[in-house]
């Protein structure tokens, strides 16, 4: 297993998941080769609830990286878990057409471009 993988199936572990018990693991390589882990973090007031796809890239960013190339999204699911809209269009506008790649415990895995999860994506191209 590649430590993109590791490092998500860490992050998992440190999921904050009360409410659902739905413990998301997260890990993203930026262009430099460095990894920053994410989990979900729950709040009970559900709403404020934080992904792990987007605690991972807000870390990486407020680490100081900037340019992406994949990120791996871990779940204990059968079906394997794809980021929710909110988190793709986050990523889509920090990233662009990055790889994403998701697993589950018994590391069956499958690999997407974030375009083919989010087609026709709004960005910043369009306020010019
Ligand atoms: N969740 C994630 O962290 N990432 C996803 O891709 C899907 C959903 C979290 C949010 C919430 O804590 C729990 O999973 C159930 O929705």
């Amino acid at each position: 297993m590649d430590a993109l993988k590791k490092a998500a199936l860490e992050a998992r572990e440190r999921a904050h998941a009360p409410f659902s018990h739905f413990l998301v693991g997260a890990a993203i390589e930026d262009a430099n080769g460095r990894i920053y882990g994410g989990c979900n973090v729950e709040n009970s007031s559900y709403g404020l609830t934080m992904c792990a796809e987007r605690t991972a890239i807000f870390r990486a960013v407020a680490e100081g990286s900037k340019r992406f190339k994949r990120i791996a999204v871990v779940v204990d699911t059968e079906k394997l878990t794809p980021p929710c809209g909110a988190c793709r269009q986050v990523l889509w506008d920090l990233c662009g057409d990055m790889e994403v790649i998701l697993f589950n415990l018994k590391d069956e895995t499958e690999s997407f471009r974030l375009s083919d999860l989010l087609p026709r994506a709004f960005d910043a191209t369009y306020l010019d």
